[in-house]
């Protein structure tokens, strides 16, 4: 186990400064995720940790090790991809027993630590298998399973569930987070997609050009966002001039859709608002809205479905806001 300590990192190719100036500690047993959109810089910084980029700048410690000009096999690190990496042509046991070879553990052991490994990702059973006799998830579970037998004292996934549909991803998900815990391995994971970050993570980084915009356990990125960009990177929200929640002066506000609700419904002392609804949408739980105010603005609204509403685009409405969850943008 060891906590990361990044400092002042920097990486350009070319023109492009694909890391720029970035500072973090990752503590011990942390579950730390790396998120923000595509050429943001993610998989730089990752590769950067685990041997794989040179740094133009900077430092990377683990504990008080300064790592970052040792080579890639010597760091300790597992590492899981995107796409597996898994060989075709070694079988499940070979794929796992991989780095324990490279690292010339006697055959006894290796077997026994590979069954280990299996178990720990409810693959017991499949060491004899091929690769194309796997499901996708399963294939992931052999790349987790590669990656913990030699045993890191630090784990690095780099967008492991984005080949996987939606359901599974949201088990594996689940299935990696209490994996990680209950090893109590440093972990630093990198994702695109912001629930995903909000559900597996201890704390989160959102990075935006190379630099890190805000970093925070989750709940407080998404409630308290510093800036535009963290406030709609975090999920839906409304972007609007003070002056059209009926607040004096310019400063841009957000609102998530989940703080607004119909008046009729909403507790005494929200501000109300009047407008009409623009469009209608029932994803199962969640009822979305669209309402048009009169100076034109249009707020998205969320709330859970309820079947004595009758609401029909077109319809007038009286939206309500819970003044304690406006933020205030610089
Ligand atoms: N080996 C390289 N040579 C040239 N440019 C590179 C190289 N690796 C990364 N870059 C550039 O650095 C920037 C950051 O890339 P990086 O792969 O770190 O982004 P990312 O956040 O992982 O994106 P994605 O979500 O699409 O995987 C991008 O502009 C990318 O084109
Ligand atoms: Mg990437």
């Amino acid at each position: 186990m060891a906590g990361i300590v990044i400092s002042g990192v920097s990486r350009t190719f070319g023109t492009v400064r694909a890391v720029d100036g970035v500072s973090l500690d990752v503590g011990e047993g942390e579950f730390f995720t790396l998120l923000g959109p595509s050429g943001c810089g993610k998989t730089t910084l990752l590769r950067m940790i685990a041997g794989f980029c040179e740094l133009d700048a900077g430092a990377i410690r683990f504990g008080s090790e300064r790592i970052d000009r040792l080579p890639a096999h010597v760091r300790d690190i597992g590492m899981v991809f995107q796409n597996y990496a898994v060989f075709p042509n070694l079988t499940v046991a070979g794929n796992v027993a991989y780095g324990l070879r490279a690292r010339k553990v006697p055959t006894a052991e290796s077997e026994r630590r590979v069954e280990e490994a299996l178990a720990l990702v409810q693959l017991t059973g499949y060491g004899a298998r091929w690769p194309h006799q796997l499901s996708g998830g399963q294939l992931q579970r052999v790349a987790i399973a590669r990656a913990l037998v030699i045993r890191p004292r630090v784990l690095l996934f780099d967008e492991p569930l984005s080949n996987l549909d939606a359901r599974l991803r949201v088990s594996m998900r689940t299935e990696i987070r209490e994996l990680q815990k209950s090893l109590g391995i440093t972990a630093i994971y990198v994702t695109h997609d912001q629930e995903e970050a909000m559900s597996v993570s201890d704390r989160i980084a959102l990075m935006n050009a190379g630099r890190l915009e805000q970093v925070g356990v989750p709940v407080d990125i998404y409630r308290h966002p510093v800036s535009r960009f963290a406030a709609e990177f975090m999920g839906t929200t409304n972007l609007v001039p003070g002056r059209a929640l009926g607040r004096p002066g310019d400063a841009l506000v957000s609102l998530r859709p989940e703080a607004l609700r119909l008046a009729s419904e909403a507790p005494q002392g929200w501000p109300v608002l009047a407008g009409a609804i623009a469009r209608l949408e029932l994803l199962g739980p969640i009822m979305r809205l669209d309402v048009r105010l009169a100076d034109g603005t249009v707020l998205k609204a969320a709330m859970l479905d309820a079947p004595h509403q009758h609401l029909q685009t077109g319809a007038a409405v009286a939206l309500a806001y819970d003044p304690a969850r406006l933020t205030v943008l610089p």
